[in-house]
Formats: structure tokens, C-alpha cells, sequence
């Protein structure tokens, strides 16, 4: 028999009780072993589940036993989780979480920690929830060179950019059903300022590309700015907004990330990922495009991928599985890169005539665009150019406001 201990009853932790639980013979037979849950970790009660007598409230009685051989961090946040899962491993307990804030932070010196001790550390479940995303980059697709990863990683943000793009509805209704459902994190601002996604591309780039991706390094913008008026326009050109995180390799050896507001053309698959899924693109030397596709948050699918890495490290209790990357390195992410390609503009101004007058003098009549003036606005997708360049157009409208989205 292994036991096995669950740091959590949240959203989460519950799942991960519940399947382990309810489903114990299946998960038994598929590792050949008994699966026993030890302990569950809170500071709440729960004193009406029916496994009630699991619960305790002091770290150190997990970490002091040693018949628990594996444990699943499932708190979130750094603190305490940082020294919880450090300890757990320097006391040679194996180590899954699907705590993405802790691997984007401290990934590399976990990794090390559990080399050293001979254990596993394994996150599947901190991107793309239950879509299986890590092993597949590392073991399917280890024949490759990773040129280049973009996708949906948040579900909550598709979700309130899908309710504002369909059913037209405001920003923060569409947030309050996210939370509802389970979706959001404990700080909604982790999800619509980005920071989710910041991390979970940390960690995509740390495992294709080898070096630790600090989220710092990243250029992060949510979707708080992004108004119906914005979706609207966008859909004017064909075009629905997505939060798009993506990372590349570039020419020079350094890599660059991002995460921000994004139009993606309804052509693209992409653009056809709604609610609460999220989709990954993972392009390869030799494969091409590879997409991963699923349900990046909810109770359910991030258990079911928590329970499977806590199965791997029952059936390699005496190995390591290969899932690892270096420190990261100064210079290493390049963050000012002036990147070339479409974008959309939303121009306003006070003084229409004057705007359109202008917009034909700077950007001449060939331009794709769409003027409104009952709102002084004129929207059009710039042809391919350095960023640079345009904003130095753009600064040419003078007493403008304006409004530039990337578009994938
Ligand atoms: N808040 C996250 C999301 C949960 O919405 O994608 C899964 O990581």
C-alpha cells in the first residue's frame, strides 16, 4: 500500500480527494498498488464528508511520516506552499501541484532539490488544467526543436471574452459566473490582469526551451481595457479578441514571451476556443503545428491531471521522470523587442474632419479601415510593420487617443 497526503480542500484538493476516494479501485489496479489517502491538510473543518477523519491541521505530522510517499500540493500561492513542498522533498517525499505560481517562481530549484534526493516533482496540472501538455513537449515531441508555443491559457479570461463576444455582456457579470463555476483564482487578478497565463507560459518555455523563464520577463497585459466597443471593431474586420500567451525562439539563441489582448482572425482555430477551454499550439521542426486541446480549468479535469502525475510517481517511486529545466539566466528572455507584423488600430479624436484628413495624409487611402464618426473613431489594421514605426505615426494624430492590439 502507498499513502499518499493532499495539501488543500479547495476547489481543487476537493476534486483530488473525491477521484482518489470514490475511484480508488481503478486508480489501484492501473498502478498495481493500493492507493491509500493519509491525510488531507487544512486549516477549515469539513466535518460532514465522509471521509472526515483524514483531516488535520499540522504540516509536520506529513512530513514526519514516513509511510507517505508522495504528496500533492494543492493550496496555490508561493507561501507557505514554497517550504512546504522544499521540505517534503529534501525529507524524500515525491511532490505533484498544480500550483503555477509556485513552479513559475521556484520550478528550477524544486527540480534540482528533487534531482538531488532522487524523488519526483511533477506539475502537470499548473497549464492548460486537464489537457495533458507537459509530458507530451517533453516525451512525444522530444525529437523536436520548439520554435515556437501560442495559445489560450486561461480559462477564466476566454470565458468572460466569449460571454462579452456572444452574449454581449459586461465585463464584470461575465467575472462573477467565472468565479461561480469555479474557474477563477482566490485573487481574481491573477486571471483578467494575466498573470495566470504569465506563468503557465513561464513554465511551457522552461521545459521547451530549457532555461528557467522568470514571469518578471515576460510582458504581461490582461483584458481589464478590453471593452465590448473593442470586440465590436474586431469583429467588424473578422477578428474576435483572445488572450494569447505565446513564447518563441529566436534567431540570436535568446527567447521571447508575452501574454496580452490578442485578434485572431476567425479563420484561425484558434478563434473557435470558447469558455473555459484552453488550446495550445506547439510548433515543431519536424511535426509542424501540434494542438493541444481542453478544459484549462474546473474542479474536475485539473484533478483528473493531479491524481494522474501522483499515479506516475506511485509506479517510479525508486526513479526519476525525466521533467526539468536550468536556471534561468540574465539576457537570456528578450524584453524589448520591437516586433514586426499586422496590428489594429482604434483611433479617436475630438475633431473628425480632422482625423480623417490626417488618416488619409499618414496612412493614405489604400489602408483597409472603418470609420464611425457619430464616434470620431476610425479603426483599420495596419499593414505589416515594425511597432516602432507605427507609433511613430500614431504620434503624429495629435490630441488622439489610441488603441493598438496585436493580432495573431
Ligand atoms: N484560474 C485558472 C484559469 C485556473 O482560469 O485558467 C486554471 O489554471
Amino acid at each position: 500500500m502507498v499513502n499518499v497526503a493532499i495539501m488543500g480542500h479547495g476547489v481543487v484538493g476537493s476534486g483530488v480527494a473525491e477521484i482518489l476516494i470514490n475511484y480508488d479501485k481503478r486508480i489501484s489496479e492501473k498502478v498495481k498498488n493500493d492507493v491509500n489517502v493519509k491525510y488531507i491538510l487544512d486549516l477549515r473543518d469539513f466535518p460532514n464528508l465522509s471521509y472526515s477523519e483524514k483531516f488535520i491541521k499540522d504540516f509536520n505530522i506529513i512530513l514526519e511520516d514516513e509511510s507517505v510517499k508522495v504528496v500533492a500540493e494543492v493550496m496555490g500561492g508561493v507561501n507557505p506552499a514554497y517550504d512546504f513542498v522544499k521540505s517534503l522533498l529534501l525529507a524524500g517525499k515525491s511532490v505533484v501541484t498544480s500550483n503555477k505560481e509556485l513552479v513559475a517562481a521556484k520550478g528550477a530549484e524544486l527540480i534540482k532539490i528533487a534531482e538531488e534526493k532522487n524523488v519526483n516533482f511533477l506539475f502537470e496540472a499548473s497549464v492548460g488544467g486537464g489537457i495533458p501538455i507537459l509530458r507530451p513537449l517533453v516525451q512525444c515531441l522530444a525529437a523536436n526543436e520548439i520554435t515556437e508555443i501560442s495559445g489560450i491559457l486561461n480559462g477564466t479570461t476566454n470565458y468572460i471574452l466569449n460571454k462579452m463576444i456572444v452574449d454581449n455582456m459586461d465585463f464584470d457579470s461575465a467575472l462573477k459566473l467565472a468565479q461561480e463555476k469555479g474557474y477563477a483564482e482566490k485573487n481574481p487578478a491573477a486571471d483578467i490582469e494575466g498573470h495566470d497565463a504569465c506563468r503557465k507560459i513561464c513554465i511551457l518555455a522552461a521545459l521547451a526551451f530549457g532555461k528557467h523563464v522568470y514571469p518578471e520577463q515576460v510582458k504581461t497585459e490582461g483584458i481589464t481595457n478590453i471593452t465590448l466597443d473593442d470586440v465590436a471593431a474586431a469583429d467588424t474586420f473578422g477578428y474576435v479578441i483572445k488572450l494569447i500567451a505565446n513564447t518563441q525562439k529566436l534567431n540570436n539563441g535568446k527567447i521571447t514571451a508575452s501574454v496580452r489582448p490578442t485578434l485572431v482572425s476567425r479563420e484561425n482555430i484558434i478563434s473557435g476556443v470558447n469558455g473555459v477551454f484552453n488550446a495550445v499550439m506547439v510548433t515543431g521542426d519536424q511535426t509542424g503545428e501540434v494542438m493541444f486541446y481542453g478544459k484549462g480549468a474546473g474542479k474536475e479535469a485539473t484533478a483528473s491531471a493531479v491524481v494522474a502525475d501522483i499515479m506516475d510517481c506511485i509506479k517510479h517511486l525508486d526513479s526519476r521522470k525525466y521533467l526539468s529545466w536550468a536556471d534561468g539566466s540574465e539576457g537570456y528572455v528578450e524584453t524589448n523587442r520591437d516586433e514586426y507584423g499586422k496590428l489594429f488600430v482604434r483611433l479617436t479624436c475630438e475633431n473628425f474632419a480632422e482625423l480623417e484628413r490626417k488618416f488619409g495624409e499618414i496612412f493614405g487611402d489604400t489602408a483597409n479601415f472603418v470609420k464611425n464618426q457619430y464616434r470620431n473613431e476610425i479603426c483599420f489594421i495596419a499593414e505589416p510593420q515594425y511597432e516602432s514605426e507605427l507609433n511613430k505615426k500614431l504620434s503624429q494624430f495629435e490630441n488622439c487617443e489610441s488603441k493598438t492590439l496585436h493580432i495573431l
